[in-house]
């Protein structure tokens, strides 16, 4: 291989113009291998030096070594430039505008009828109480008959209950949550602390303020020594709760068969009272019935309707936006955006 001055000179040339030709980092690392590489034409000149004569070897050295030196310095040049500009492309093609709409989806939530029932449930399991249930589909005899409800009571008429074929089944819809009550005592002995809210079925057509399917909560304690007083100072406890600390109730002389004494319960809201269910001590007959010896307890019980309750406590004017899930009506609880 013949060295000159005019061969060195026009290779770097030829790198030099590579290199700036080079318009991506995929072209550039093409003329980097052609160009500045151990294979390129300034290293092959580099390695020839080694034959030539020493006083030619140190001249051609240094004109060598300026050029691959200029070259490395144009690599590195275009190098920085081209990552700058493949950098600046990336950052404007995956630029994200913050400022724009996201997508709302909505999540699943809890009706606020639920809502409700597990807020009771919880304030009643904080004094101690647990929670009972019972079938919907329930025997007459639970609900009717061991309430000590006569067959020719009015509730019984086929207007108010939805009784289940075939007829004879003996089967009904229970139409309040009060045989769980029955359910309770035959299956615990005293003391007892049951509530139990559930649904409940009448044969009501469906209007502003009915429903034929609706919630109760019973309550059911039977102790040592219970009297009305602790039946009134848990219902007054259990308004306070539900309506606001001021809220107090009143208990009206009623008639339940189950209970002896009864009493309608109201309680006192935003000027007025307003009914919201029933109570009274449990009736002997009953006690005797489910095997409670009433020489040594006695028991209050209380229901009322949730439905109800939901409606006064939060203004909700028609019964139709409880029942028919109109889901405007349930995001105003918060329920189902996020
Ligand atoms: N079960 C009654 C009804 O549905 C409400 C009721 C009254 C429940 C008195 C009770 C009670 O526990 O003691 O109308």
């Amino acid at each position: 291989m013949s060295l000159t001055v005019a061969s060195i000179e026009s290779d770097k040339k030829a790198a030099l113009s590579a290199l700036l030709n080079a318009g991506n980092l995929d072209d550039l690392k093409m003329a980097r291998l052609a160009h500045v590489g151990d294979k390129s034409p300034l290293a092959k000149a580099n390695q020839a030096l080694g034959s030539l004569p020493g006083s030619e070897r140190a001249e051609f050295g240094k004109v060598i070594g300026a050029a691959r030196a200029e070259v490395n310095s144009a690599y590195g040049e275009r190098e920085e430039f081209l990552i700058g500009e493949r950098d600046s492309k990336i950052l404007a093609a995956e630029r994200v505008d913050v400022s724009l709409p996201t997508k709302r989806g909505s999540v699943g939530g809890l009706h606020p009828l639920t809502i409700l029932t597990n807020e009771i449930s919880d304030l009643f399991v904080g004094l101690g109480y647990t929670v009972a249930e019972g079938p919907e589909l329930e025997s007459g005899w639970l609900n009717f008959d061991a309430l000590n409800i006569p067959a020719d009571h009015p509730a019984r008429t086929m207007q108010d209950t939805f009784f289940v074929e075939p007829l004879d089944s003996g089967l009904v819809m229970r139409t309040h949550t009060s045989p769980v009550q029955i359910r309770t005592m035959l299956d615990r002995k005293p003391p007892i602390y049951v509530i139990c809210p559930g649904r409940t079925y009448r044969a009501d057509e469906l209007d502003a303020t009915h429903t034929p399917v609706f919630n109760q909560v019973e309550g059911l304690v039977i102790d040592k020594g219970i009297t009305m007083a602790h039946l009134k100072g848990t219902l007054d406890f259990f308004a306070a709760k539900m309506f606001g600390p001021d809220v107090t109730t009143r208990i009206r002389p009623s008639f339940f068969p189950f209970t002896e004494p009864s009493a309608e319960v109201d309680f006192f809201y935003r000027g007025r009272w307003v009914e919201w269910g029933g109570c009274g001590m449990v009736n002997p007959k009953v006690l005797q019935a489910c095997g409670v010896d009433t020489d040594e307890y006695s028991g209050f019980a209380f229901g009322m309707g949730l439905e109800r309750t939901l409606m006064v406590r939060h203004g909700i004017a028609d019964m139709h936006d409880i029942v028919e899930g109109d889901i405007r009506f349930s995001q105003a609880f918060g329920t189902g955006t996020r």
